[in-house]
């Protein structure tokens, strides 16, 4: 159930599909002079994980391990890469780094604050700051600058086992995806906050042309309009319902 894409140049897709919950876990590894992972994984998928990048690289010359936020499936295994590669160091923001992973981690972080900007060698990613987007505090994304492309963790949710990467909109699986969540059990994956429309509109201000999601298809296309169409989806599914009888913007809702 693992299966590894090329989404840009040395820059692999390390997806797992977990069919008991109907959702896949990608786990992005760009192959550089300073190796990075972006998604740690599960700590309980490590096993899995391991002779996959190992088929691409030796996993003890790892440099950077970086995820968006302090969560299982973002950094669960981050410690089983710290004792495997000994030139590894966490990396995330400033926030994540002085809450969670410096307590938790083997080795600090290397702390990143908004639009701190680091080379893996042909690559330059800059660290974005994203409060609360897809969720928690501390959550954060990486831009890589010259191919475009945003790795954007929860955003873009998609469930069920999906092809590695398309050009098609995912913007309908996206939103049955948040409707999903909200009907069942994970209601209230994403928090809806009176910064979430301001830090979308910030990210498609970059213009990413691949979104590589953690959760479902990388989508290469027009990532500033797929942004601003999630940031109307995420309203319309997550914001503040108008009440009968309360003028807004578009005038007094009538039912
Ligand atoms: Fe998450
Ligand atoms: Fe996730």
């Amino acid at each position: 159930m693992v299966h590894v894409t090329e989404i840009a140049p040395e820059i692999y897709r390390i997806s797992v599909f977990v069919p008991e919950i109907n959702l896949e876990f990608s786990h992005f590894l760009v192959r550089d002079e300073e190796p990075l992972l972006f998604h740690a994984g599960l700590r309980g998928m490590f096993p899995l994980l391991r002779p996959e990048i190992a088929r691409l690289m030796d996993p003890s010359k790892l440099r950077h391990i970086g995820f968006s936020h302090f969560e299982a499936d973002e950094c669960g295994g981050l410690n089983e890469w710290l004792q495997i590669a000994p030139g590894a160091e966490p990396i995330c923001g400033l926030v994540g780094a002085m809450v969670s992973v410096n307590d938790f981690s083997i080795r600090p972080a290397h702390v990143l604050t908004r639009d701190d900007v680091f080379s893996t060698g042909r690559y330059r990613f800059r660290f974005i700051p994203t409060p609360h987007v897809p969720h928690g505090w501390d959550a954060g994304v990486l831009f890589e600058e010259s191919e475009k492309t945003l790795f954007c963790s929860d955003l873009f949710h998609q469930w069920g086992h999906r092809e590695a990467a398309t050009a098609d909109s995912i913007m309908e699986r996206c939103k049955d995806a948040l409707l999903q969540s909200e009907a069942g059990p994970f209601a209230n994956y994403v928090p809806y906050t009176h910064h979430t429309g301001r830090v979308l509109e910030t990210l498609a201000q970059y213009g990413p042309r691949t979104l590589a999601a953690m959760h479902g298809s990388t989508y290469y296309g027009d990532g500033a309009k797929a942004l601003r169409d999630l940031a109307i989806v995420m309203h319309d599914v997550l914001g503040p319902k108008a009440r009968d009888g309360e003028t807004t913007s578009i005038g007094t809702i009538k039912s």
